[in-house]
């Protein structure tokens, strides 16, 4: 395909994305930073769900191409136990990949399944060439270790991005590994809004293997859409609103309900809020519901941009997943 006709890919930051950033044009801009003027407006939304839709359409032409050639992209999920909410994860990305014409497959172990034999599982699964992303779904199991689990995963079939190989890759800035899907998903968001990371101060919140730690990665690397200075902040670090308070871009990934308060925030930044905690609320049928690190909306009266949660960077977490397993099946014939 010539440079013209080829689809974008998300995993090639080389190349402005397709679409422009999405601006609803009624705040005035700073051109460098992309942040508003008018503070006396509550901040622009970042419209996860669309963004995402956006990304799935480039996956189902990636799918399409694919099968036009004669290769059905497959993955397989495998969950180990009935961990209400990995259920409910998994059914969704199971749902999603059948919606682009991925084959997907969904292997469900009992809780005390022995780790041999989850690694046994892994190893087949490796071997057999019609499959071409695994993910085990976290957490898992306590007398499972999950980081042997996730080094076990073949690198090339590994779409999580959690294989050492991979995780090196990242922090090496080598494009040809999987990203993690959901700082990979927060960074297309940022770029997709058009928030600059170019110098920009990041702060992030929680130093996760799965977000803080190569969300970090991602956007100090010296490439197009990264360049961005880090602070990582964590449970040890001293007078954290401190730091949030100097960035121009704050993301939130520690798992505590409404952590980020507006006082936290700094006038016009960029907030992404990346947690899902389950706060008690005897108003709803299930006793619970879903909210995230994020105070939404004190801190949308001072943020400049704001990912709405639900709605904000989940969807993007499964775009990033489908977009990976398009990907591992087209490496698997080049
Ligand atoms: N549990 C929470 N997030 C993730 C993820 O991105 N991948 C896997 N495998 N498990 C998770």
């Amino acid at each position: 395909m010539s440079a013209v006709t080829r689809a974008h890919e998300p995993w090639d930051l080389s190349r402005d994305p397709p679409h422009r950033p999405r601006d609803s044009g009624k705040f005035p801009r700073d051109a460098r930073r992309g942040l508003r003027h008018n503070l006396a407006m509550p901040a622009e939304i970042i419209d996860g769900t669309a963004i995402a839709e956006e990304v799935h359409r480039e996956t189902a032409a990636r799918v399409t191409a694919l099968k036009a050639r004669g290769i059905q992209p497959a993955v397989t999920f495998v969950r180990v136990g009935e961990d209400p909410a990995s259920r409910a994860y998994v059914s969704r990305k199971h749902k999603k990949a059948e919606e682009l014409g991925i084959r997907s497959d969904t292997i469900v172990l009992d809780e005390k399944t022995p780790e041999a034999e989850l690694l046994a599982l892994i190893a087949r699964l490796n071997a057999d060439p019609a499959i071409h992303g695994i993910l085990i779904q976290a957490p898992l199991p306590s007398h499972i270790r999950e980081q042997t689990v996730f080094a076990t995963v073949a690198p090339h079939k590994d779409v999580d991005g959690f294989h050492p190989v991979n995780v090196g890759k990242l922090l090496l800035g080598d494009d040809s590994g999987f990203r993690p899907c959901t700082p990979a998903g927060v960074h297309h968001l940022m770029i997709r809004s058009g928030v600059e990371t170019r110098g920009a101060e990041v702060a992030i919140v929680g130093r996760g293997n799965i977000v803080g730690k190569p969300m970090a990665a991602i956007l100090l690397q010296k490439a197009p859409h990264c360049d961005a200075t880090i602070t990582l902040l964590h449970s040890r670090s001293r007078d954290i609103p401190a730091h949030t308070r100097r960035a121009d871009i704050l993301i939130a990934a520690l798992g505590k309900a409404h952590f980020v308060t507006a006082d936290m925030v700094k006038p016009g930044a960029c907030v992404i809020d990346v947690g899902v905690n389950r706060v008690a609320d005897p108003a709803s049928p299930r006793g619970y519901r879903l909210t995230g690190d994020v105070d939404f909306e004190k801190v949308r009266a001072v943020a400049g941009k704001i990912t709405p949660n639900p709605g904000g960077v989940g969807p993007m977490t499964i775009a990033m997943l489908m977009a990976n397993t398009a990907r591992a099946a087209a490496m698997a014939h080049p």
